[in-house]
């Protein structure tokens, strides 16, 4: 097996993985993809057991029962929520119904924006997230780019790989301008559940005042489903169909659907996770201090770290032996070996990882 291979767009490949890793496959310790370990919740894993007994009917094209759910929680109207096989199936949906011609991303970001851009004809323009502003956007920078031609932003809330949340009125101001410049909006929420505030932070409520914004949920990282797929997204009902004009029937299975109508009834799985995900983060923070690595502040169930002497093609495959997975950040559009993305995970693995760290890169 080559262990020097540079890595995957995407962590998580439990396969591979295994195959790289000679230990027991059950002891492997993914800190690659960004999924809540806690999950799933009991509640979801018994609805979906449920609705396997139903596999031999077609799931509900509409996906009217999960939509209204979605739609209540928010106070909206469903006709303003799609549901997708996974909030990736949005992004590219919404590119061939918005068939943007240049599009503003910030990098490092979620490699997918662009990719659907790309599929969908459009241009990349990108402005860079800087490590010396704490990879926090540059409000004046990016009012600016929005006058040179682009037609659609695309920001997330908190970013992947920073983990980095907007501050809400600088978003509102962002937001405001792109409205004024004609600058249609992609505000991916992936990761907003795992914040305490999510409900007053999500700009899922504005969609109805604002014509040009589309706001992006993922259930597969809080819910721990990315197996199953599962999202959803806001918008004015003109563009919401639009994107169903665009899709195959039934592209979002019973199993799905029965999963995300538990998730969104368990409350206390929700309270419990964040207040978890807050307590383990913190814990990381203070280890990656020890061994003298920067971490990005953030507020999602990852963290971005880095120091000026790592090398993540020499870590990657060490930790690999270890059966230790960590997000190699050299795909990201502005990252180099100094840097690598870990998922927040129970304290049993954190001491693998910060024991294999620390033979290489002892604290400073
Ligand atoms: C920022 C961000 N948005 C969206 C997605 C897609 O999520 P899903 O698994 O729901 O397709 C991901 C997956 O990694 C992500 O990191």
């Amino acid at each position: 097996m080559d262990m020097t291979r540079p890595f995957m767009d995407h962590g998580g490949n439990v396969r591979e993985y295994r195959e790289r890793w000679g230990g027991d496959p059950e002891d492997l310790a993914d800190f690659s993809a960004n999924i809540n370990p806690l999950g799933p919740p009991e509640s979801v894993r018994s609805a979906m057991r449920a609705a396997l007994e139903e596999v031999h009917r077609y799931p509900d094209p509409r996906q009217e029962g999960f939509r209204r759910q979605v739609a209540e929680r928010w106070g909206m109207s469903p006709d303003a929520v799609i549901v997708g096989n996974g909030a990736a199936e949005l992004i590219f949906l919404l590119m061939f119904a918005w068939r943007p011609r240049r599009i503003l991303a910030l990098a490092p970001s979620f490699s997918e924006y662009e990719d659907a851009a790309l599929a969908a004809g459009a241009e990349i323009h990108r402005i860079p997230l800087r490590p010396e502003r704490g990879f926090v956007p540059d409000v004046g920078v990016l009012m600016d780019a929005l006058g040179t031609g682009v037609d659609l932003l695309v920001l997330a809330n908190p970013n992947n790989p920073t983990g980095v949340l907007w501050d809400s009125a600088s978003l509102e101001r962002v937001l405001d301008e792109a409205e004024e410049a004609g600058v249609r909006v992609l505000l991916d929420e992936a990761f907003l559940d795992f914040c305490s505030d999510e409900q007053i932070r999500s700009q899922i409520p504005r969609v109805g005042r604002r014509p040009g914004l589309f706001v992006l949920r993922s259930m597969t990282k809080f819910y721990s489903i990315p197996g199953v797929r599962l999202g959803y997204g806001a918008a004015s009902p003109d563009v919401i169909r639009r994107m169903e004009g665009l899709r195959p029937p039934w592209s979002v299975n019973g199993v799905a659907l029965a999963a995300g109508t538990a998730a969104l009834q368990d409350e206390a799985f929700a309270v419990w996770s964040r207040r978890w995900v807050i307590e383990q983060r913190r814990r990381m923070v203070g280890a990656f201090g020890q061994l003298g690595f920067s971490v990005t502040d953030s507020k999602a169930n990852f963290l971005l770290a880095w120091r000026e002497d790592f090398d993540i093609g020499r870590a990657w495959p060490r930790l690999a032996r270890r059966g230790v997975f960590v997000r190699d950040c050299r795909t990201f559009v502005g990252l180099d070996q100094r840097y690598f993305r870990v998922a927040v995970r129970p304290e049993r693995d954190q001491e693998r990882l910060f024991a294999g760290l620390r033979t290489d890169w002892p604290g400073k």
